[in-house]
Protein backbone atom coordinates (compact mmCIF):
# COMPACT_ATOMS: atom_id res chain seq x y z
CA UNK A 1 0.00 0.00 0.00
CA UNK A 2 2.97 2.31 0.73
CA UNK A 3 5.40 1.65 -2.58
CA UNK A 4 4.03 4.35 -5.13
CA UNK A 5 2.13 6.49 -3.28
CA UNK A 6 3.29 10.07 -2.69
CA UNK A 7 2.98 11.97 1.03
CA UNK A 8 3.41 15.98 0.94
CA UNK A 9 3.92 17.56 4.53
CA UNK A 10 4.27 21.17 4.93
CA UNK A 11 6.07 23.03 7.80
CA UNK A 12 8.66 19.70 8.11
CA UNK A 13 11.88 21.22 9.43
CA UNK A 14 10.58 21.21 13.27
CA UNK A 15 8.66 19.90 15.62
CA UNK A 16 5.39 17.43 15.06
CA UNK A 17 6.36 18.32 11.01
CA UNK A 18 9.91 17.06 11.58
CA UNK A 19 9.20 13.70 13.47
CA UNK A 20 6.61 12.94 10.80
CA UNK A 21 8.89 13.40 8.09
CA UNK A 22 11.64 11.14 9.83
CA UNK A 23 9.33 8.63 10.55
CA UNK A 24 7.33 8.68 6.77
CA UNK A 25 11.66 8.61 5.42
CA UNK A 26 11.74 4.78 6.77
CA UNK A 27 8.53 3.94 4.64
CA UNK A 28 8.03 3.12 1.36
CA UNK A 29 6.15 6.20 0.50
CA UNK A 30 7.35 8.75 -2.03
CA UNK A 31 7.35 11.67 0.40
CA UNK A 32 8.01 15.38 -0.62
CA UNK A 33 9.36 17.47 2.69
CA UNK A 34 8.88 20.70 2.61
CA UNK A 35 10.11 24.01 4.42
CA UNK A 36 9.99 27.85 4.50
CA UNK A 37 13.29 28.71 2.46
CA UNK A 38 15.00 29.92 5.30
CA UNK A 39 14.09 26.57 7.41
CA UNK A 40 15.47 23.96 4.82
CA UNK A 41 19.17 23.71 6.20
CA UNK A 42 17.46 22.24 9.59
CA UNK A 43 16.80 18.44 7.49
CA UNK A 44 20.70 18.39 7.24
CA UNK A 45 20.97 19.42 10.54
CA UNK A 46 18.94 16.47 11.29
CA UNK A 47 20.51 13.96 8.82
CA UNK A 48 17.29 14.53 7.18
CA UNK A 49 18.65 14.46 2.75
CA UNK A 50 17.24 13.84 -0.59
CA UNK A 51 17.23 9.94 -1.87
CA UNK A 52 15.89 8.58 -4.39
CA UNK A 53 12.17 8.56 -2.64
CA UNK A 54 12.93 11.69 -0.83
CA UNK A 55 12.00 15.25 -1.95
CA UNK A 56 13.16 18.60 0.07
CA UNK A 57 11.94 21.67 -1.46
CA UNK A 58 11.12 25.00 -0.39
CA UNK A 59 6.89 25.93 0.57
CA UNK A 60 5.98 29.09 2.66
CA UNK A 61 2.52 27.94 2.09
CA UNK A 62 1.42 31.53 2.54
CA UNK A 63 2.78 31.77 -0.87
CA UNK A 64 0.75 30.75 -4.18
CA UNK A 65 3.79 30.62 -6.56
CA UNK A 66 5.40 28.39 -3.85
CA UNK A 67 2.13 26.14 -3.76
CA UNK A 68 1.77 25.73 -6.86
CA UNK A 69 5.21 24.88 -8.37
CA UNK A 70 5.49 21.98 -5.35
CA UNK A 71 2.22 20.69 -6.53
CA UNK A 72 2.72 21.05 -9.99
CA UNK A 73 6.23 18.99 -9.65
CA UNK A 74 4.69 16.18 -7.72
CA UNK A 75 2.22 15.60 -10.13
CA UNK A 76 4.81 16.24 -13.97
CA UNK A 77 7.42 13.29 -11.76
CA UNK A 78 5.09 11.32 -9.02
CA UNK A 79 1.56 11.19 -10.55
CA UNK A 80 0.40 13.57 -7.73
CA UNK A 81 -0.03 13.96 -4.19
CA UNK A 82 -2.05 11.04 -2.29
CA UNK A 83 -1.51 11.99 0.84
CA UNK A 84 -1.45 15.66 2.21
CA UNK A 85 -0.29 16.54 5.68
CA UNK A 86 -0.88 19.71 6.51
CA UNK A 87 0.91 20.66 9.52
CA UNK A 88 2.55 24.07 9.38
CA UNK A 89 1.08 26.24 11.71
CA UNK A 90 2.12 29.52 14.24
CA UNK A 91 0.48 30.52 17.04
CA UNK A 92 -0.34 33.93 18.47
CA UNK A 93 -1.08 35.02 22.25
CA UNK A 94 -2.76 37.49 22.82
CA UNK A 95 -6.26 38.87 23.97
CA UNK A 96 -8.79 39.74 21.55
CA UNK A 97 -8.96 42.99 22.33
CA UNK A 98 -4.94 43.31 21.47
CA UNK A 99 -5.13 41.37 17.71
CA UNK A 100 -5.31 44.10 15.36
CA UNK A 101 -6.40 43.26 11.56
CA UNK A 102 -3.28 42.32 9.92
CA UNK A 103 -2.31 40.30 13.05
CA UNK A 104 -5.40 38.47 12.92
CA UNK A 105 -4.91 37.56 8.97
CA UNK A 106 -1.40 36.80 9.60
CA UNK A 107 -2.27 34.14 11.78
CA UNK A 108 -5.33 33.08 9.39
CA UNK A 109 -3.35 33.10 6.75
CA UNK A 110 -0.62 29.99 8.07
CA UNK A 111 -2.73 28.10 10.18
CA UNK A 112 -6.49 28.27 7.93
CA UNK A 113 -6.33 30.11 4.51
CA UNK A 114 -3.31 28.06 3.27
CA UNK A 115 -3.82 24.59 4.11
CA UNK A 116 -7.56 25.53 2.60
CA UNK A 117 -5.48 26.19 -0.97
CA UNK A 118 -3.42 23.03 -0.43
CA UNK A 119 -6.38 20.94 -0.18
CA UNK A 120 -8.31 22.73 -3.31
CA UNK A 121 -5.19 22.22 -5.46
CA UNK A 122 -4.61 18.60 -4.44
CA UNK A 123 -8.38 17.67 -5.07
CA UNK A 124 -8.72 17.70 -8.71
CA UNK A 125 -5.70 14.23 -9.28
CA UNK A 126 -7.46 12.83 -5.63
CA UNK A 127 -10.41 12.57 -7.49
CA UNK A 128 -9.42 11.56 -10.61
CA UNK A 129 -7.48 8.29 -9.00
CA UNK A 130 -10.75 7.93 -6.53
CA UNK A 131 -8.91 7.97 -4.04
CA UNK A 132 -6.69 9.99 -0.89
CA UNK A 133 -5.88 11.19 1.95
CA UNK A 134 -5.94 14.55 3.55
CA UNK A 135 -4.63 14.80 7.26
CA UNK A 136 -4.57 18.68 8.89
CA UNK A 137 -2.54 18.73 12.19
CA UNK A 138 -5.85 20.81 14.27
CA UNK A 139 -5.74 21.21 18.40
CA UNK A 140 -7.53 21.03 21.33
CA UNK A 141 -7.37 24.36 20.41
CA UNK A 142 -9.90 23.46 18.01
CA UNK A 143 -11.94 21.95 20.02
CA UNK A 144 -11.74 24.72 23.02
CA UNK A 145 -10.42 27.75 23.56
CA UNK A 146 -8.70 29.64 26.28
CA UNK A 147 -8.23 32.76 26.94
CA UNK A 148 -5.39 34.57 24.76
CA UNK A 149 -5.44 32.29 22.34
CA UNK A 150 -8.66 33.56 20.80
CA UNK A 151 -6.86 33.93 16.93
CA UNK A 152 -4.96 30.41 17.10
CA UNK A 153 -8.13 29.03 18.18
CA UNK A 154 -10.39 30.63 15.89
CA UNK A 155 -7.96 29.21 13.03
CA UNK A 156 -7.86 25.57 14.40
CA UNK A 157 -11.95 25.86 14.97
CA UNK A 158 -12.16 26.89 11.24
CA UNK A 159 -10.20 24.04 10.34
CA UNK A 160 -12.46 21.52 11.80
CA UNK A 161 -15.49 23.17 10.57
CA UNK A 162 -13.86 23.10 7.11
CA UNK A 163 -12.88 19.66 7.43
CA UNK A 164 -16.34 18.64 8.44
CA UNK A 165 -17.81 19.72 5.67
CA UNK A 166 -14.89 18.32 3.12
CA UNK A 167 -15.67 15.07 4.98
CA UNK A 168 -18.90 14.50 3.98
CA UNK A 169 -18.30 16.70 0.55
CA UNK A 170 -14.98 14.21 -0.82
CA UNK A 171 -16.71 10.40 0.46
CA UNK A 172 -17.86 9.93 -2.98
CA UNK A 173 -14.56 9.70 -4.17
CA UNK A 174 -12.88 7.80 -1.24
CA UNK A 175 -10.73 10.59 -0.34
CA UNK A 176 -10.33 10.39 3.28
CA UNK A 177 -10.39 13.59 5.80
CA UNK A 178 -8.77 13.59 9.10
CA UNK A 179 -8.13 16.32 11.33
CA UNK A 180 -5.03 14.82 14.16
CA UNK A 181 -5.55 16.94 17.38
CA UNK A 182 -2.69 16.95 19.44
CA UNK A 183 -2.55 18.58 22.97
CA UNK A 184 0.24 19.97 25.20
CA UNK A 185 3.43 18.39 23.52
CA UNK A 186 6.40 19.06 25.27
CA UNK A 187 8.24 20.34 22.62
CA UNK A 188 10.29 23.85 22.00
CA UNK A 189 7.12 25.22 20.55
CA UNK A 190 6.19 27.22 23.17
CA UNK A 191 9.25 29.63 22.79
CA UNK A 192 8.18 30.14 18.94
CA UNK A 193 4.68 31.46 20.01
CA UNK A 194 4.25 34.80 18.57
CA UNK A 195 3.03 38.21 20.74
CA UNK A 196 1.73 40.87 19.11
CA UNK A 197 2.40 44.20 19.85
CA UNK A 198 -0.37 45.15 22.88
CA UNK A 199 -0.01 41.75 24.04
CA UNK A 200 3.67 42.01 24.22
CA UNK A 201 3.45 45.25 26.12
CA UNK A 202 0.94 43.97 28.31
CA UNK A 203 2.58 41.18 29.44
CA UNK A 204 5.76 43.32 30.53
CA UNK A 205 3.84 46.41 32.19
CA UNK A 206 1.80 45.91 35.72
CA UNK A 207 -0.39 48.78 35.20
CA UNK A 208 -1.63 47.21 31.76
CA UNK A 209 -5.45 45.80 32.45
CA UNK A 210 -4.76 42.64 30.50
CA UNK A 211 -1.57 42.32 32.85
CA UNK A 212 -2.56 39.55 35.00
CA UNK A 213 -3.82 37.46 31.99
CA UNK A 214 -0.56 36.99 30.39
CA UNK A 215 1.15 36.77 33.73
CA UNK A 216 -1.17 34.26 34.54
CA UNK A 217 -1.69 32.16 31.22
CA UNK A 218 1.90 31.98 29.68
CA UNK A 219 3.87 30.27 32.71
CA UNK A 220 0.19 27.72 32.77
CA UNK A 221 0.94 26.90 29.33
CA UNK A 222 4.59 26.06 29.49
CA UNK A 223 4.02 24.28 32.60
CA UNK A 224 1.79 22.13 30.79
CA UNK A 225 3.56 21.80 27.64
CA UNK A 226 6.22 20.85 30.28
CA UNK A 227 3.99 17.94 32.47
CA UNK A 228 2.85 16.43 29.11
CA UNK A 229 3.61 12.88 28.13
CA UNK A 230 3.11 13.85 24.52
CA UNK A 231 6.26 14.67 21.84
CA UNK A 232 6.36 15.23 18.78
CA UNK A 233 7.51 11.51 18.11
CA UNK A 234 4.41 10.05 19.60
CA UNK A 235 1.85 12.73 17.74
CA UNK A 236 4.17 11.54 14.46
CA UNK A 237 3.13 8.20 15.43
CA UNK A 238 -0.33 8.68 15.63
CA UNK A 239 -0.12 10.55 11.99
CA UNK A 240 1.23 7.60 10.70
CA UNK A 241 -1.27 5.47 12.27
CA UNK A 242 -3.81 7.68 10.38
CA UNK A 243 -2.71 7.58 7.25
CA UNK A 244 -2.51 3.43 7.28
CA UNK A 245 -5.86 3.12 8.87
CA UNK A 246 -8.11 2.04 6.35
CA UNK A 247 -11.09 3.95 7.41
CA UNK A 248 -9.77 6.73 9.86
CA UNK A 249 -11.74 8.95 11.45
CA UNK A 250 -12.94 12.76 10.92
CA UNK A 251 -11.19 13.73 14.65
CA UNK A 252 -8.59 11.73 15.92
CA UNK A 253 -7.03 13.04 19.42
CA UNK A 254 -3.53 12.56 19.42
CA UNK A 255 -2.61 12.88 23.34
CA UNK A 256 -4.06 12.31 26.35
CA UNK A 257 -5.44 15.16 26.98
CA UNK A 258 -6.99 16.02 23.72
CA UNK A 259 -9.04 12.44 24.66
CA UNK A 260 -10.22 14.13 28.05
CA UNK A 261 -11.17 17.29 26.62
CA UNK A 262 -13.39 16.02 23.98
CA UNK A 263 -14.66 13.43 26.01
CA UNK A 264 -15.98 16.01 28.63
CA UNK A 265 -16.84 18.44 25.89
CA UNK A 266 -18.55 15.38 24.97
CA UNK A 267 -20.39 14.63 27.93
CA UNK A 268 -20.89 17.76 30.40
CA UNK A 269 -23.49 20.49 29.83
CA UNK A 270 -21.76 23.41 27.98
CA UNK A 271 -22.25 25.63 30.92
CA UNK A 272 -20.82 22.78 33.30
CA UNK A 273 -17.58 22.68 30.93
CA UNK A 274 -17.52 26.01 30.94
CA UNK A 275 -17.42 26.72 34.57
CA UNK A 276 -15.25 23.67 34.94
CA UNK A 277 -12.34 25.21 33.07
CA UNK A 278 -12.63 28.50 34.54
CA UNK A 279 -12.18 27.39 37.68
CA UNK A 280 -8.81 25.87 35.77
CA UNK A 281 -7.83 28.89 34.99
CA UNK A 282 -4.54 30.13 36.68
CA UNK A 283 -5.55 33.01 39.99
CA UNK A 284 -8.47 34.13 37.33
CA UNK A 285 -10.22 35.75 40.22
CA UNK A 286 -7.27 38.14 40.16
CA UNK A 287 -7.24 39.41 36.67
CA UNK A 288 -8.33 42.61 35.12
CA UNK A 289 -9.58 44.46 37.72
CA UNK A 290 -6.77 43.90 40.31
CA UNK A 291 -5.02 44.57 38.19
CA UNK A 292 -6.77 48.26 37.38
CA UNK A 293 -7.24 48.92 41.05
CA UNK A 294 -3.47 48.89 41.33
CA UNK A 295 -2.87 51.41 38.28
CA UNK A 296 -5.85 53.64 40.56
CA UNK A 297 -3.64 53.37 43.72
CA UNK A 298 -2.77 56.94 44.67
CA UNK A 299 1.37 57.49 43.66
CA UNK A 300 3.92 56.74 46.45
CA UNK A 301 4.50 59.59 48.51
CA UNK A 302 7.12 62.31 46.63
CA UNK A 303 6.09 61.19 43.44
CA UNK A 304 4.41 64.35 41.94
CA UNK A 305 3.98 63.13 38.64
CA UNK A 306 -0.08 62.84 38.55
CA UNK A 307 -0.40 66.00 39.97
N1 LIG B 1 3.25 21.87 20.08
C1 LIG B 1 2.02 21.78 20.54
O1 LIG B 1 1.80 21.74 21.75
C2 LIG B 1 0.85 21.71 19.56
C3 LIG B 1 -0.39 21.44 20.10
C4 LIG B 1 -1.48 21.38 19.26
C5 LIG B 1 -1.35 21.58 17.91
N2 LIG B 1 -0.13 21.85 17.38
C6 LIG B 1 -0.06 22.07 15.92
O2 LIG B 1 0.92 21.21 15.38
C7 LIG B 1 1.48 21.80 14.20
C8 LIG B 1 2.99 21.76 14.33
O3 LIG B 1 3.35 22.52 15.46
P1 LIG B 1 4.69 22.26 16.31
O4 LIG B 1 4.30 22.12 17.71
O5 LIG B 1 5.51 21.23 15.68
O6 LIG B 1 5.33 23.72 16.20
P2 LIG B 1 6.67 24.23 15.53
O7 LIG B 1 7.82 23.45 16.04
O8 LIG B 1 6.63 25.71 15.72
O9 LIG B 1 6.45 23.88 13.99
C9 LIG B 1 5.64 24.65 13.17
C10 LIG B 1 6.17 24.47 11.76
O10 LIG B 1 5.36 25.27 10.88
C11 LIG B 1 6.25 25.98 10.05
N3 LIG B 1 5.69 27.19 9.49
C12 LIG B 1 5.29 28.32 10.12
N4 LIG B 1 4.88 29.22 9.21
C13 LIG B 1 5.03 28.65 7.98
C14 LIG B 1 4.78 29.06 6.66
N5 LIG B 1 4.29 30.28 6.39
N6 LIG B 1 5.05 28.21 5.65
C15 LIG B 1 5.55 26.98 5.90
N7 LIG B 1 5.82 26.53 7.12
C16 LIG B 1 5.56 27.36 8.16
C17 LIG B 1 7.46 26.27 10.90
O11 LIG B 1 8.55 26.60 10.07
P3 LIG B 1 9.65 27.69 10.49
O12 LIG B 1 10.54 26.96 11.43
O13 LIG B 1 10.24 28.07 9.18
O14 LIG B 1 8.93 28.82 11.15
C18 LIG B 1 7.62 24.95 11.63
O15 LIG B 1 8.34 24.04 10.86
C19 LIG B 1 0.90 23.20 14.11
O16 LIG B 1 -0.17 23.22 13.19
C20 LIG B 1 0.40 23.45 15.51
O17 LIG B 1 -0.68 24.39 15.55
C21 LIG B 1 0.98 21.93 18.19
Amino acid sequence: MESGKTVLITGASTGIGLATARALCGTGYRVILTARESSLPRFAAHAVVESSNVRIRPLDVTKVEEREAVLAEAERDWGGVDVLINNAGVSYRAVVEHVLEEERLAQMNVNFRSPMEMIRLVLPGMRKKRAGRIITISSVGGMMAMPTMAAYSASKFALEGAHEALWYEVRPWGIRVSLVQPGFVDSDGFQKVRYTAQSDRSEHELAEPYHEHYVNMSPFIAKLMRMSRATPDSVAKVVLETIRRRRPPLRVPATLDARVFAFLRRTLPRSTYHWLLYRMLPNVRTWGPSTERKSALPPPMGDDSHQ
